[in-house]
């Protein structure tokens, strides 16, 4: 069975496809290296023992994807990440996150429309709810307004699959993450930022390893019960297998509609301040930081209920912050000292 994984040289792509060849999938993966490399691929084959095929295309070139599908003919599984996801570029180059985000979904949707029967997955995020009202946070919550161009193109995302879904032979699965955080046990994959990571987590290793100089936390004054934001972070690779268990849904037509919605997360909300804590246990090492305003656009809290996800998918998270932040710290070191 192959299975087209995009964006899979990424950061939570690499780590479902080690997962879908560990359970015995052939994948094949598209990337254009905008945010990745090709050492990927390595780090993928130390764990699994198998080399993904790889396919180098952007997938804004309609050509190049009409012409994949016609030479993978047999790919009826898609699980889609290609996406630029840095919400401040997105604000700052809208058109640039719509025409990435939403014509390759387009294009990819295209394809899979001719086929007889396709399964797709769709990478979106807890980004959709907003700030929600009642924590924790289940599939019902109400959409808010997008409150960048990035979270919007994750709402439209769904909206376009859930109209194409409604007359075509695609079945589909919307999974909301929650805070991806963390990297193989192995060392071999993990998150690499371009730049100056905008993300907590990889902000915090960088800082460990001496990259940056202090963690400016964005504030402290949030109604919490440490007055700084709440979120649920989520290790990777619990996150890479619910993709793997989403996917056989569809193929198993498992699925209770055309377009189900589950919320990845592990139900518990974790503070900034817990997170740096996590990290200075783990590493045995004090992180420099200071206390920040806000950051724009932030919102108090955000963690999952995880029932529907527990109940109806048939996954939970087992690991725990504390082994997310163990494997990002031992990626980081791995990294710098390479
Ligand atoms: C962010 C995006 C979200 C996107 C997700 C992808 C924003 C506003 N939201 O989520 O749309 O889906 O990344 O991974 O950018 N923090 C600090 N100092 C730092 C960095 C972060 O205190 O240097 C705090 C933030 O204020 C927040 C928490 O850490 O309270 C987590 O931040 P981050 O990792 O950026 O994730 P989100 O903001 O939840």
């Amino acid at each position: 069975m192959k299975v087209l994984v995009t964006g899979g040289l990424g950061f939570i792509g690499s780590h479902t496809v080690v997962e879908l060849q560990n359970e015995g999938y052939e994948v094949v993966i598209i990337d254009n290296l905008s945010n990745s490399s090709e050492d990927v691929l390595k780090g993928i084959t130390a764990i699994t023992g198998k080399t993904p095929l790889f396919e180098k295309i952007d997938l804004r070139e309609k050509s190049a994807v009409r012409d994949f599908f016609k030479k993978h003919n047999d790919v009826t599984g898609v699980i889609h990440f290609a996406a630029s996801k840095a919400v401040g570029e997105s604000v700052e180059q809208p058109l640039l996150y719509y025409e990435n985000n939403i014509s390759s979904l387009v294009y990819l949707l295209q394809e899979l429309q001719q086929k007889p029967e396709a399964s797709f997955i769709f990478s979106s995020s807890c980004t959709v709810y907003g700030q929600a009202e009642k924590m924790p946070i289940t599939e019902d919550a109400p959409v808010q307004a997008a409150m960048s161009p990035y979270g919007n193109t994750k709402q439209i995302g769904e909206e376009i699959i859930t109209d194409t879904a409604k007359v075509t032979n695609i079945s589909a699965i919307l999974l909301r993450y929650f805070n991806p955080v963390g990297a193989h046990e192995s060392v071999q994959i993990g998150e690499l930022p371009l730049g100056v990571p905008q993300n907590l987590v990889p902000f915090i290793t960088q800082t460990g390893v001496g990259l940056r100089q202090e963690l400016s936390v964005f504030g402290n004054d949030y109604p919490t019960p440490d007055g700084t934001a709440v979120r649920d972070y989520i290790h990777v690779v619990d996150l890479a297998k619910a993709h793997v268990i989403a996917l056989q849904r569809l193929l198993n037509k498992k699925n209770l509609a055309k377009v189900e919605t589950f919320n990845l997360g592990t139900g518990k909300g974790s503070s900034v301040l817990e997170v740096i804590h996590s990290f200075e246990k783990v590493s045995d090492k004090k992180l420099p930081y200071v206390i920040k305003p806000r950051r724009e656009g932030d919102i108090t809290e955000a963690y999952a209920n995880t029932d529907k996800a527990n109940n109806v998918l048939g996954w939970k998270a087992e690991l725990s912050l504390d082994e997310a932040m163990a494997s990002a710290w031992k990626w980081e070191q791995k990294v710098r000292n390479k």
